[in-house]
């Protein structure tokens, strides 16, 4: 999608300083974006608060990635927002965050719907609370006709066990007689994803300082370029993000190949 020059300008009226729209080329801008939101806990930690007000923080800020990805005019911008491994946080943050999720899609519905934003989620929703899960069904069905941005929202999100599921689901098609084996290919792997249909990833960020996947899109992130900044989750805001695609437009991207002049 190409960006709306003029809401762009608008948005973006205000430069901090050391970032200008004007550094962005609006011909290169990624059509995929995906951020690993991290350190609301520090954030909160260190202004004494309990790490529940990080995560609410942290809904302010992910609003505004979303409209900011919006201005931009990617097709996809996606979340890690739950993963697999964060069950094992102490009950009452997982209950706090599975009720924000909830909450923050109700709220943010009208958002949605004025951005002509469509949802996805990746993960396995089975396990949700029953609330979450339905106010997710109601935010898919809501969002199904809406012809923008997908935000994709990854919950319950484990990378290892989405190619595990994918792979069976591939064992069980051969076995059955629907496949055959030697069909296998990447796009055959890549459909059985929860991420089928949508384009891998051209950026990854990741806050707070963190060198780590964390189990994150591990198949859908080979050829992405990776940004990490050290601003905490609920500090990111529309100018860390500038800064971010303006440098992933500085990088490379050869694929294996060789730079092409
Ligand atoms: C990482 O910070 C953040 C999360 C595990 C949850 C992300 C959730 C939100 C941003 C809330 C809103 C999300 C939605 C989808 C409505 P951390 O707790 O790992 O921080 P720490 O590393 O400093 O402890």
């Amino acid at each position: 999608m190409l960006p709306d020059i003029q809401k762009l300008r608008e948005y973006y009226s205000e430069a901090p300083g050391d970032v200008s729209l004007d550094e962005l080329d609006l011909e290169r801008v990624p059509r995929h974006v995906s951020i690993i939101m991290d350190g609301n806990g520090r954030w909160a930690t260190a202004r004494g608060l309990d790490r529940s007000k990080g995560h609410v923080a942290g809904v302010d800020a992910l609003r505004e990635a979303v409209t900011t990805s919006v201005r931009l005019g990617l097709d996809v911008f996606s979340v890690y927002a739950f993963s697999t491994e964060n069950w094992r946080r102490p009950q009452r943050e997982v209950d706090l965050l599975m009720h924000l999720f909830a909450t923050t899609l109700v709220n943010e519905l009208p958002l949605f719907h004025q951005e002509n934003v469509r949802l996805r989620f990746l993960g396995d929703l089975e396990a949700l609370p029953e609330r979450t899960r339905v106010v997710f069904q109601r935010g898919l069905d809501e969002t199904a006709d809406h012809t923008g941005m997908v935000f994709a929202l990854a919950v319950n999100y484990g990378s290892r066990a989405e190619i595990a599921r994918a792979a069976r689901s591939i064992a069980l098609d051969v076995l059955e007689g629907r496949l055959d084996a030697s069909d296998v290919d990447e796009g055959v792997v890549s459909d059985r994803l929860y991420t089928a249909g949508l384009p891998d990833p051209d950026l990854l960020i990741r806050t707070s300082g963190e060198l780590r996947l964390s189990n994150y899109l591990l198949w859908q992130l080979a050829y992405t370029e990776f940004y990490v900044t050290d601003t905490l989750w609920p500090d990111f805001d529309r100018w860390d993000y500038l800064r971010a695609v303006v440098a992933f437009q500085g990088r490379s991207r050869r694929f294996g190949g060789v730079v092409r002049s």
